[in-house]
């Protein structure tokens, strides 16, 4: 198991009105220092598009 719950994530940007754009940035680009030691690799093959569909899916996760 690598990187945190979808429902830890959900938890921690309830209230964050910019994180469907900084999370879904990540994604694409890969993201490091927030949970734990371990980087998110980016994922090139993702649009924006879909990273923000799936942020959106993370994000409804309570
Ligand atoms: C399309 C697939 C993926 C989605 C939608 C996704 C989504 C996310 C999100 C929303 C976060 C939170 C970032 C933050 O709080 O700044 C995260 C973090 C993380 N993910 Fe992913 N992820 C994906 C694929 C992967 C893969 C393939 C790996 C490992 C091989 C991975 C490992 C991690 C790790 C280690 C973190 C914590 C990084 C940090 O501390 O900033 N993820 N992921």
């Amino acid at each position: 198991m690598i990187g945190p719950a979808f429902k830890a994530v959900a938890e921690r940007y309830a209230k964050d009105e910019t994180a469907l754009k900084t999370l879904s940035e990540k994604v694409v680009k890969g993201s490091g220092g927030n949970w734990g030691p371990t980087p998110m690799p980016p994922q090139a093959s993702v649009s924006s598009e879909d990273a923000e569909t799936l942020v959106k899916w993370i994000l409804s996760q309570q």
